[in-house]
Formats: C-alpha cells, structure tokens, sequence
C-alpha cells in the first residue's frame, strides 16, 4: 500500500467516559478505507517495557508513590514509547493514533492533583522539553470534553460512587470535584494550545463526535 498523506501523530485526550477509544477505533476504520498505515497505541504504555511501567503506575494504592517518582515514571515509559514506536511509525510514513500522551501528565501530575500532589509545571514541562520528549510534539490532540457525571456513568462508575454510606458519599463528592479539576485541566491546555488542540463535545452521539473528528482530519490533513 503506498501512503500518500505526510505521516500524523494524534493524541486524544480527556476524563474518564468521554468515548475515546470508541472514536479512535472509528477513525482507525476511516483511515483504513482510505489506505492511509496508521499505528494505534496508548499511554502509559505502548511497548512492553512501557505496559510494564503502566502495571506499576495504575494499579496499587493511590499516592503510594512521591508524585516526582510518579510523573518519571511516566517519563520514562513515554521515552520508550516515542523512540522505539512513535517516531519508527511516522519515519515509516504511517499515522499514529496515540490514547492519552504528554497532556494527560500536565493534567493529571500538574493542573488537578490536591495541592501537596501537584507538580511544578516548569518542572514538567524541562522534564518533558528537555529529557523525556526532546521537544518532540503531537500535530493535532483532540480533547474530548464532558461533564463527569455523564462520563462516569457510561463508564460504569457512577454507581459506585452513588452508594449510600457515609464515607462512599464523602468518597463521592471527593470523586466528583476531582474529575472536574481533570475537565477543567483539560480546557486549560486547549486554550493554551489552540492551534494543536482541537475541543470535542464528547456529550454527543458517537456519530456526532465521529462528524466533528472527521472534519477536523479532513480540513487539515486528507
Ligand atoms: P486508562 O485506563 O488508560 O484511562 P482511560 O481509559 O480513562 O483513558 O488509565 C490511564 C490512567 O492514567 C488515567 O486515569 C489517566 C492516567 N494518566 C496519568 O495520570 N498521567 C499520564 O501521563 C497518563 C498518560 C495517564
């Protein structure tokens, strides 16, 4: 198959239930039909040393780590991930759909944390700048945007959230103002980086976010 378009990398961003996984398989099969190699991965991960890095980042205790041991972590499987598949696959001429990447740490590591969690974004930022990214960027991130109440209903997690003790209800609104830190957190980078970012009201049919993405692709890249 010859690949006729500049090879892309596309990050997609965003909360828990927004349907990103969703949307990428759907534009997976959209650029399929056009022809068009594309490699799909995710953060944290990507490779195996990566998912291995993941295992010991997702799973566990919350803040079991120091927040800095954390977001290196972090660094060093998006190291990996990039040099040994990203940029392979784009000098390779393919796209690359990537599931979360470097704003996910802005926002998660920086932006909305509880205070004594949040890292300097500075730091972050020469960390991924200077070390873990060399300045290496997404051409496009689309940010998919939803009230968390919506999306951690659809993914399933709403319910629990919803139980009626005390403590879960204290869990509940500890939760919720949590992922609207996140959502807030991700409306920051947008406006930040308005040429890279692209909003996507995710509280749309999968149709309609599916319309959105591809007219973004095609204005800017088919
Ligand atoms: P995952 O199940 O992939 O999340 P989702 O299905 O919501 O995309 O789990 C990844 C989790 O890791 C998610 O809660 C976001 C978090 N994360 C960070 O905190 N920092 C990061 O740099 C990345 C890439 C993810």
């Amino acid at each position: 198959m010859s690949q006729k378009h500049q090879p892309v990398f596309i990050t997609f961003e965003g909360g828990e239930g927004a349907g990103k996984s969703t949307q990428i398989k759907r534009i997976s099969a959209y650029l399929k039909e056009r022809n068009i190699l594309h490699t799909l991965t995710r953060e944290p991960g990507g490779t195996a040393l990566a998912e291995k890095i993941r295992d010991l980042l997702v799973k566990g205790k919350a803040d079991s780590m120091d927040p800095t041991t954390e977001y290196l972590l972090f660094s060093a499987a998006r190291r990996h991930h990039i040099e040994r598949v990203i940029k392979p696959a784009l000098a390779k001429g393919e796209w690359v759909l990537c599931d979360r990447f470097y704003d996910s740490s802005y926002v998660y590591q920086g932006l909305s944390p509880k205070k004594e969690r949040a890292l300097n974004l500075d730091f972050m930022d020469r960390v991924y700048t200077e070390i873990a990214g060399e300045g290496f960027k997404p051409d496009l991130t689309f940010i998919f945007d939803i009230d968390p109440e919506i999306g951690l209903t659809r993914a399933g997690k709403r319910s629990k959230l919803d139980a009626s003790t005390p403590e879960e209800n204290r869990f509940e609104s500890k939760g919720l103002a949590f992922h609207n830190r996140i959502r807030q957190g991700f409306l920051r980078v947008q406006a930040n980086n308005p040429d890279r970012c692209s909003l996507v009201d995710a509280t749309g049919t999968p149709d309609q976010v599916f319309h959105h993405i591809r007219m973004v692709l095609e204005d800017s890249f088919i």
